[in-house]
């Protein structure tokens, strides 16, 4: 089972793939946290990709295709995965499917999350996540056992690039750079779309309906 699951910033992408990666027991690859790891262990993808993340832009599509290129190989992964944040850009998306094409294999669904762009705000600026196992929380939607703190016992933070200014840069380089993905996975009939303008819960079931639609 390969699926992506696409959307703005702050849809709640990260979060469904979490939930559905527990659910079904599959794994949950997401570039956000393989960057901002890269980045705290100071690697060579990480020095690359900081000043990018930091002003709400995308890491060049050479950086992001190479270290996809690497996880996808690995061991864990070869009975399916659901990609959060990427691909990204129609060069990502095309050096997927050509990835996918030499091992025989390809992406089973894309289900593209929607949300009306005030209610993205809200919940990226209320967002405080785990650094150590990526769990998400937020302020008012999904609150801590604890107050500031995960329930991996780390405490919790505010991302670098969760604030209101670098939100709005990142809504438009989805517009304008990965929106475009809409398209070219409908033309393949690949993708669903879901509202995510609900509780959580009630968009983990559209999902799992998607998914049990779809026969995978
Ligand atoms: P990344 O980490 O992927 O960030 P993003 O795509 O901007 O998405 P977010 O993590 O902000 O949001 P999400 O949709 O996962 O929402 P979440 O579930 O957390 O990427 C960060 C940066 O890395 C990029 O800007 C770029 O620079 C770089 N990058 C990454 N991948 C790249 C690529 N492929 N190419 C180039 N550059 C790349 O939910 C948000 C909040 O809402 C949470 O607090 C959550 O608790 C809450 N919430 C979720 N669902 C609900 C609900 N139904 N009701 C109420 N609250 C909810």
């Amino acid at each position: 089972m390969r699926l992506i699951f696409l959307g703005p910033p702050g849809v709640g992408k990260g979060t469904q793939a979490a939930r559905f990666s527990e659910r079904h027991d599959i794994v949950h690859i997401a570039t956000g946290d393989l960057l901002r790891t890269a980045i705290s262990e100071k690697t060579e993808v990480g020095l690359k990709a900081k000043d990018f993340i930091e002003a709400g832009h995308l890491v060049p599509d050479e950086v992001i295709i190479q270290l996809m290129k690497d996880r996808l190989q690995a061991s864990d992964v070869q009975s399916g995965y659901v990609l959060d944040g990427f691909p990204r850009t129609l060069a990502q998306g095309k050096a997927l499917s050509d990835l996918l094409k030499q091992n025989g294999s390809s992406i089973d669904r894309v289900i593209c999350f929607y949300l009306d762009e005030a209610i993205l705000l809200e919940r990226i600026v209320g967002r405080r996540t785990c650094p150590s196992c990526h769990s998400v929380y937020h302020l008012r939607y999904r609150k801590p056992e604890t107050d500031g703190f995960c329930r991996c016992g780390t405490a919790l933070i505010k991302r670098t690039d969760d604030t209101a200014e670098t939100v709005t840069e990142r809504v438009a380089v989805y517009n304008n750079e990965t929106a475009t993905l809409i398209a070219y996975y409908k033309g393949q009939g690949l993708l669903t779309e879901v509202n995510a303008d609900r509780a959580l819960d009630a968009v983990s079931e559209a999902v799992e309906q998607v998914f049990q639609e779809s026969s995978i």
